[in-house]
């Protein structure tokens, strides 16, 4: 069998950067097409320097691509990925990195997110969590490839919501480097206002809430944090237990839904670091009881496996190869 050949739509970005990185060593594909408006016509290298040798590929217009691909990632901003999914699925398997297709509720969509052109779409979409979808993203066409903070959140809660051991609300306080909102940043996220400095923002409501909501199917008090961090993603999950429970009882429910996970670390009674993840696929989870709240505390790389990594990982799965293909690198330390 050939290789699989990859079209990459929105490829200058912090998330189209990281699929080349990670697409650099997957020994099974071959990317064809990189897309770009502002960048047309440069090469990969000049954009990314870090990528200089990797690939001989110049950026084009997303008009300019065609049939020529068997997967198509969008790494788009919200609101232009539903433009343009319908076409690509004609020519082949698509994987959105965006929030277009991860929403089944479109009412929950329209409030969060604004219109949304391709609802149809959407009922084809399958949510690309493969820790808990796998079985579903083997045959899809559409991924919605989830959210950075979904990501966390939902791992590292879901086997307690599934077990009925948690009361809800459950409180989640995430913090996520400055990658997490892009590589064209606004004022508030320029150096001088980033660094040394560290604040709660969407205080009032992040529209990632809607994705864990609907997922988890349990309420939940979200706060997302800005960290002076380039990438990596903690969040600390609260909840109560309905009956008291042991560090070894919680440990028996993480075994029983991630024990043969590839990519999740269980570590037991210690706390992760975003740095033990950094450029991996990996997802740290620790915990500690508190009475009757149980604390959950997660760690991921915001670009790795809340966002390119894992569309890979889904990638893998769709194209019938072992799921950890490309994606066994440990973290960069320190
Ligand atoms: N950053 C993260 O940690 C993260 C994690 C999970 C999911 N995501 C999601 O992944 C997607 C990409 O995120 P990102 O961080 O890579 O964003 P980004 O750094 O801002 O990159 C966006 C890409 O889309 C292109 N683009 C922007 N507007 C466009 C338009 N109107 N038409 C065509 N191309 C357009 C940009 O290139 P040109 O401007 O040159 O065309 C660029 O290649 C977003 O939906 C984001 O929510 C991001």
């Amino acid at each position: 069998m050939g290789k699989y050949l990859i079209a990459i739509i929105g490829a200058s970005g912090y998330t189209g950067g990281e699929l080349l990185r990670l697409f650099c060593f997957h020994p099974d594909v071959e990317v064809v097409s990189v897309t770009s408006r502002q960048y047309k016509g440069k090469s990969v290298s000049e954009v990314f320097p870090f990528l200089n040798g990797c690939y001989d590929l110049r950026f084009k217009s997303i008009s300019e691509v065609k049939d020529e691909a068997d997967f198509y990632f969008l790494a788009l901003p919200h609101g232009v990925s539903m433009l343009h999914a319908r076409k690509f699925l004609e020519y082949g398997k698509v994987i959105d990195l965006g929030a277009d297709f991860r929403l089944k509720d479109i009412e929950k969509y329209r409030k969060w997110y604004g219109d949304h052109q391709d609802t149809d779409l959407i009922k084809e979409s399958v949510y690309g969590l493969p820790e808990i979808n796998r079985e579903n993203i083997k045959n899809a066409k559409l991924v919605a490839n989830p959210g950075c903070y979904p990501t966390s959140v939902i791992l590292g809660t879901y086997p307690l919501v599934k077990e009925g051991i948690v009361e809800e609300p459950v409180i989640v306080d995430s913090k996520s480097g400055v990658t997490g909102a892009g590589r064209f940043p606004s004022p508030n996220l320029h150096f001088p206002e980033v660094n040394e400095n560290f604040n709660p923002y969407k205080i009032n409501g992040h529209r990632h809430l809607a994705e864990m909501e609907e997922q988890l199917g349990i309420k939940l008090i979200f706060t997302p944090h800005l960290l002076p961090i380039d990438r990596g993603i903690l969040s600390s999950i609260y909840a109560k237990t309905k009956k008291d429970v042991t560090l070894k009882e919680i440990e028996e429910i993480f075994q029983k839904y991630y024990g043969n996970e590839k990519f999740v670390r269980l570590l037991g009674n210690r706390a992760p670091h975003v740095k033990d993840v950094r450029g991996s696929n990996f997802i740290d989870i620790g915990w500690a009881i508190d009475g009757s709240i149980l604390k959950v505390f997660v760690a991921i790389d915001n670009l790795v496996k809340g966002a390119s990594g894992q569309a890979i990982q889904n990638f893998n799965i769709m194209a019938g190869l072992p799921e950890e293909t490309g994606l066994t690198s440990p973290s960069l330390f320190p």
